[in-house]
């Protein structure tokens, strides 16, 4: 990856004055060790991100009793149970953390910015798992090179992302690079290591968080779930293919679909994104209310595609914990949309 980040004649950008030798350096250059001698019995992503995870790895993962690498491991591996893996060893900072994981059959404690060398044999490895760490690492492209070397030919390397970190122990890159550029960093270090398949990535972004989530009420979406994976070259002949992960939004309908279906919602008051029965849904009766009708009908599914893709598009367009619903005027006979806060938003005006 070229880190020569401020080029003289570059027109000015948030890039300018990150050098090449100050790219990966951190707020807190204390040592490592110590930042995570306190333990984090913590979750780092919200529960329906979490399940993102474990989907992705169960779904990558289809070597038969595979010998796994967490690297940068706490005390959750976010391994499915289904996942009968031969030996998972993990490699991290905090051994209490690491003791607490119950899917860990050996703990190396080992410090990957004080020595990207890692402590394996050639080979050793079926995958390597790296989840919420990325951004910790200050020298990634050894450590990639690393993993290739100590992953079996045409073995995984999973790289999972979200968007929160401690901005301590995060790199300066990382931290000034927009969600779509740290994608392609990955995919950078990937490549650049020059031992790796090209690179593929998954994104899953805009769910709506769990009812339950104590964030759910302000209608901001789960983390965002990136993947960056490539296998490492050779050993592909015969080998079982890595299924392919299904975008997010997919089983949503297409354009044409959706226009079609909308031309029948009179008659069938069905949400033409996910198809579920419209509510009848009366306005707030209020002094202020602009409404000119007597009810609507809205469709109230929490993942219908519409609402779910509706986070995202809302939040890259600055209204962040925002997103939309599907409306039907049934006395214009038109479909329309109305903006949401959160989940709970317009509900009370449910009459059905
Ligand atoms: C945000 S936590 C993620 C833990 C775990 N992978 C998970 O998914 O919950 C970051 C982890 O990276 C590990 N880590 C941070 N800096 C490290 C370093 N220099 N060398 C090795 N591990 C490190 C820490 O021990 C910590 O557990």
């Amino acid at each position: 990856m070229n880190t020569a980040l401020a080029e003289p004649n570059q027109s000015a950008s948030r890039f300018d004055g990150v050098r090449q030798d100050d790219a990966f350096s951190r707020l807190d250059e204390s040592d490592d060790m110590l930042f995570y001698a306190t333990d984090r019995f913590v979750q780092h992503l919200d529960a329906v991100a979490l399940a993102t995870v474990q989907k992705i790895i169960g779904e990558l993962l289809n070597e038969e009793s595979p010998i796994i690498l967490d690297l940068m491991a706490s005390w959750d591996s976010h391994l499915p149970a289904h996942l009968n893996a031969t030996r998972v060893v993990g490699l991290g900072l905090n051994r209490k953390e690491l003791d607490e994981n119950k899917l860990l059959s050996e703990i190396v404690i080992h410090d990957l910015n004080a020595n990207p060398l890692l402590p394996f044999p050639d080979a050793m490895f079926d995958a390597v798992i790296n989840t919420v760490s990325v951004d910790y690492m200050t020298k990634p492209f050894e450590v990639f090179r690393e993993v290739a070397r100590v992953l079996k030919p045409g073995g995984l390397f999973l790289v999972i992302f979200s968007n929160r970190m401690f901005p301590e122990k995060a790199t300066k890159l990382w931290q000034i690079s927009s969600e779509a550029e740290r994608v392609a960093m990955v995919q950078e270090f990937f490549r650049s290591a020059k031992s790796y398949e090209e690179p593929k990535v998954f994104v899953s972004r805009g769910r709506p968080r769990p009812e339950d989530d104590r964030y759910a009420h302000l209608g901001i979406p789960s983390d965002p779930i990136y993947a960056v994976y490539a296998d490492s070259v050779g050993g592909q002949t015969g080998k079982k293919p890595r299924p392919e992960l299904e975008a997010s939004d997919e089983g949503s309908m297409t354009v044409q679909t959706v226009s079609e279906k909308s031309k029948t919602i009179k008659d069938t008051l069905q949400c033409p994104h996910c198809g579920q029965s419209m509510k009848k849904w009366v306005p707030p009766n209020s002094p202020f209310s602009t409404w000119d009708v007597d009810y609507m009908y809205i469709c109230f599914n929490d993942e219908c595609p519409y609402v779910v893709r509706g986070w995202g598009v809302m939040d890259r367009q600055g209204n962040r914990g925002m997103s939309y619903r599907v409306m039907y005027d049934p006395q214009r006979d038109s479909c329309l949309t109305i903006p949401i806060i959160s989940l709970h938003a317009l509900k009370e005006g449910i009459v059905d």
